[in-house]
């Protein structure tokens, strides 16, 4: 090939590159449109694989639309959210693992994360990214809206609050069966443990179901967990854990720590060992978060972490941590141990020890 040949073909598939991740959007907007169009459900409904003209005429569309479906399904297909396959006459499509998880009554139903993620709310901030980059902001977010932070925003919008709230737990009640699943030992044997930040607790939900000894105590914010009723060993409190967290022998920080910055996360970390230590046991405080860049992260999950690092940072002023940064912060805040286990998908368990 001739050198001047050469160099075309290397500008051309640069300019491609730019071009694919220009349009890296396309990705999760056509999602979001098949989500909205419930196109996964009526898949599913149809109960073997939908031909094209059925999935059309079950779609709440305008006719003058009709011969446009094919190339949202096309995406979709590229992004293996659909398989297509062709008999004589048409083409039908199946579901794949990843978008049965996007079907409104799935148990494990991913469906109010993407509206959450992809809603104004937490999509604008990202217009503000480079200008936080320059002004003094606390995150992209509080630029966006004026000065108002991620918690406080939750704590005056009703609707947004209660789409977060069922977001979270959404994806927890995923992490809660593979938890007590691959990690029921870590509860083993405990008396009491305080879910902190624990949502509308469908963590705690499924611990104190499981371990019917263990006293459970879901604590949050006001607006998450006012009016919400607890069980027999499951109790919902309200408060702020940079004030005072209830007394106990275990805490848990599910998707917790991920939310502020280090010196936040120091604070948070000695009410925790406060709170445990007037308890008088040997306890420990659970954390399930990321473990950035562990060995056992496959490309996949190294990409998903690097994507949360930035939602993160740009809601909430957070991060993801390495396994060094975890280790400086637990030996900071006067914890002598720890132990990760691996294997939570993009995400690891973390035992601390006082
Ligand atoms: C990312 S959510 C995680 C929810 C839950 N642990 C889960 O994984 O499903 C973080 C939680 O921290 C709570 N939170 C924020 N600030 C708090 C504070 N000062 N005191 C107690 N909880 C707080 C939020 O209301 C929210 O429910």
């Amino acid at each position: 090939m001739a050198q001047s040949e050469e160099h075309a073909t290397k500008l051309l598939q640069a300019q491609t590159q730019v071009f694919n991740q220009i349009f890296s959007f396309i990705n999760s907007m056509s999602l979001k449109c098949a989500i909205e169009l419930s196109i996964p459900d009526i898949i599913h409904n149809y109960g073997q694989p939908i031909p094209l003209s059925q999935l059309i005429s079950s779609l709440p569309i305008h006719p003058s639309k009709s011969g446009d479906i094919d190339r949202l399904m096309r995406v979709l297909t590229h992004s293996n959210f659909f398989i297509v396959t062709k008999n004589e006459l048409e083409v039908m499509y199946e579901l794949t693992d990843a978008s049965r998880l996007l079907l409104k009554d799935h148990p494990f139903s991913m469906t109010s994360m993407l509206h959450v993620i992809l809603g104004p709310i937490m999509s604008k901030p990202w217009h503000q990214l480079s200008n936080w980059y320059k002004n003094e902001d606390p995150s992209p977010f509080y630029t966006e809206n004026n000065g108002i932070e991620f918690w406080d925003y939750a704590g005056h919008d009703p609707e947004f609050n209660h789409l977060f709230n069922e977001a979270m737990a959404c994806e927890t009640r995923m992490a809660s069966t593979v938890v007590m699943g691959k990690c029921k030992g870590v509860f083993q044997g405990l008396e009491s443990l305080v879910d902190v930040g624990g949502g509308i607790g469908t963590m705690s939900k499924a611990i104190a179901k499981s371990f019917p000894n263990i006293e459970c105590i879901v604590f949050d914010l006001p607006h998450v967990v006012d009016g919400l009723q607890g069980s027999e060993n499951f109790k919902y409190v309200a408060g702020d854990m940079f004030e005072s967290i209830p007394p106990t022998q275990s805490i848990l920080l599910k998707g917790v720590l991920h939310d502020w910055n280090d010196e936040e996360c120091l604070k948070i970390l000695k009410k925790c060992k406060e709170a445990i230590k007037s308890k008088g046991k040997e306890g420990k405080v659970i954390i399930i978060d990321a473990v950035m860049g562990n060995e056992k992260a496959d490309n996949e999950s190294f990409e998903a972490q690097l994507f949360y690092d930035l939602e993160m940072m740009v809601l909430v002023n957070g991060k993801e941590r390495n396994e060094k940064e975890w280790s400086k912060l637990f030996f900071s805040a006067g914890f002598n141990n720890y132990k990760i286990t691996h294997g939570l998908g993009f995400k690891s368990l973390i035992e601390v020890f006082p």
